[in-house]
C-alpha cells in the first residue's frame, strides 16, 4: 500500500509546521500547540481525539476499514529555553524560546501521517492511536501519559516514533536495530561538613575539599570500573558552594549524570558512585546524601520491530534511503513507552547537504522541511508494515 503525501496535503503539513516553529511553546505549556493538533485532526474524517489525559498533548483514534492491529504513532510537540538564530524564513517569534530540537518536525509529520490514514481508511487494517506526546524536553511527558492511564485505556499492539537528525542528509533514515539512545540516572550529592572562619580551618569541616577530591574520584568510574567496549559518560555537571574567600562553608550541592546502554553496567556504575561518596565522605569527616532525581531506560529497537521498520523505510522512501549510523547516548522518554508496548524508533535525515550541521539544542538548529513528507510517509507506512 502506497502511503505518500498528496500535494494539497504536504503543503498543509509545511503550512502547520511553519506555524509550529513560529510559536513554540515550552513543556507542559503547549496550549497553542494543542489546540492546533486538535484543530487539524478535526479537519480529518474517522479520528476521534481522546480527551481526559493531560492538559497539554492529544491522543486520538482511528478505525480502519479493516481488522488488524492497533499501532501507535508517536510525536513530541515541546520547544526550549533557547534564543534561535537559525535564520530560516520563519523563525521562533517567541522571546527566548524555539524549537531547535525540531520537536514542530515530528508534530507536522505525525499529523502528515493522520491525513494519509485518515484518506485510507477503507483500506486501513486494525486502528491507529495517534500520540502527540507534551513535555519530551523535561522527559516526564511520556511517564505522566503512562501514569494517566494511556496504556491501561487503550491495548495497543506495536508503536513507532521518529525523531529528526541533522547529521543525517535529508531523504535519508537510520533503521538501527538494537542500542540506539541511552539510559540516564540524573543524581545529586549533597556533601555536609561545619562552617566556619578561613582562619580556622581545624575548628570546621570543609565540604569544598571533600567535594574537590570526590570529583576526581567519581572520574574513575568510567575510566576503571567500566568494561571500555561497554559506552558509558559520567558528568558532574554542577558544583554549588561558598560565598566568601574567607568562609568555610558548610554544604557543597552537586549534580551529574550516568548516562550508558546496559543495565549492568548502570547498576554496577550506581554502586560505585554511592561507594565513593559514601568513603570519601567518611574520608573528609562530611555528611552526605545522594538523591537520583530523574531515570530513563535505554532505547533499545528489538529485532522483530527492526525487520517490519526495514519494509517500512523501504515502501515509503525507496530501497537506498537507509543509513547507517552510532547510536547516541542522549536520551528518549519514548523508551517508557517501549516498556509497556514492542515498538521500534527511526533517526530520520533533515540534513542540508550544501549547509553547516547543527545538531540538537544548537541555536543554529534547522531541519530540510522537504523531509517531511517522508516523515509522514514513513510512520504511515509503519502501520502498513506491522499489519503485514
Ligand atoms: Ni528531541
Amino acid at each position: 500500500m502506497q502511503t505518500a503525501l498528496t500535494a494539497s496535503e504536504e503543503s498543509r503539513v509545511h503550512e502547520i509546521k511553519d506555524i509550529l516553529h513560529r510559536h513554540p511553546e515550552l513543556s507542559w505549556k503547549e496550549f497553542e500547540t494543542t489546540r492546533l493538533i486538535k484543530e487539524e485532526l478535526t479537519k480529518l474524517a474517522h479520528i476521534e481525539i481522546q480527551e481526559g489525559y493531560l492538559p497539554t498533548g492529544v491522543i486520538a483514534v482511528l478505525k480502519g476499514g479493516k481488522p488488524g492491529k492497533t499501532v501507535a504513532l508517536r510525536a513530541d510537540i515541546d520547544a526550549l529555553a533557547c534564543t534561535e538564530e537559525s535564520g530560516v524564513a520563519h523563525p521562533s517569534e517567541v522571546e527566548g524560546v524555539a524549537h531547535t530540537c525540531g520537536h514542530d518536525f515530528h508534530t507536522a509529520s505525525l499529523l502528515g501521517a493522520a491525513m494519509i490514514l485518515s484518506r485510507m481508511q477503507k483500506h486501513l487494517p486494525g486502528t491507529v492511536v495517534f500520540i502527540f506526546q507534551p513535555a519530551e524536553e523535561t522527559t516526564n511527558g511520556a511517564g505522566k501519559l503512562i501514569e494517566a492511564g494511556l496504556f491501561d485505556n487503550i491495548h495497543m499492539d506495536t508503536l513507532f516514533g521518529l525523531h529528526n537528525r541533522p547529521e543525517i542528509d535529508m531523504g535519508k533514515v537510520v533503521v538501527k536495530r538494537g542500542a540506539l539512545m541511552a539510559s540516564k540516572n540524573n543524581f545529586k550529592i549533597t556533601l555536609t561538613g561545619v562552617g566556619g572562619h578561613g582562619s580556622m580551618p581545624h575548628k570546621c569541616v570543609d565540604p569544598i575539599v571533600c567535594a574537590a577530591a570526590l570529583i576526581q574520584a567519581l572520574q574513575t568510574v568510567v575510566s576503571r570500573n567500566t568494561d571500555p567496549l561497554e559506552p558509558c559518560v559520567l558528568s558532574i555537571g554542577s558544583v554549588h558552594g561558598g560565598s566568601l574567600e574567607n568562609l568555610v562553608v558548610d554544604r557543597v550541592e552537586m549534580t551529574g549524570s550516568i548516562r550508558c546502554f546496559s543495565p549492568e553496567v548502570m547498576k554496577r556504575d550506581m554502586e560505585r558512585v554511592q561507594t565513593l561518596i559514601n568513603m570519601t565522605a567518611a574520608a573528609y569527616e562530611c555528611g552526605w546524601t545522594f538523591e537520583i532525581k530523574e531515570s530513563l531506560p535505554a532505547l533499545i529497537n528489538p529485532p522483530d520491530m527492526h525487520a517490519i521498520a526495514t519494509r517500512a523505510a523501504k515502501a515509503a522512501m525507496g530501497e537506498d534511503a537507509i543509513v547507517e549510523s552510532q547510536p547516541s547516548l542522549a536520551t528518549e522518554d519514548y523508551s517508557l513507552f517501549m516498556e509497556k508496548v514492542p515498538g521500534f524508533f527511526y533517526w530520520l535525515g533533515v540534513g542540508h547537504k550544501e549547509e553547516p550541521c547543527y545538531s540538537w539544542h544548537n541555536s543554529r538548529f534547522h531541519t530540510d522541511d522537504t523531509a517531511l513528507k517522508y516523515g509522514s510517509a514513513l510512520l504511515a507506512q509503519s502501520v502498513f508494515s506491522a499489519n503485514e
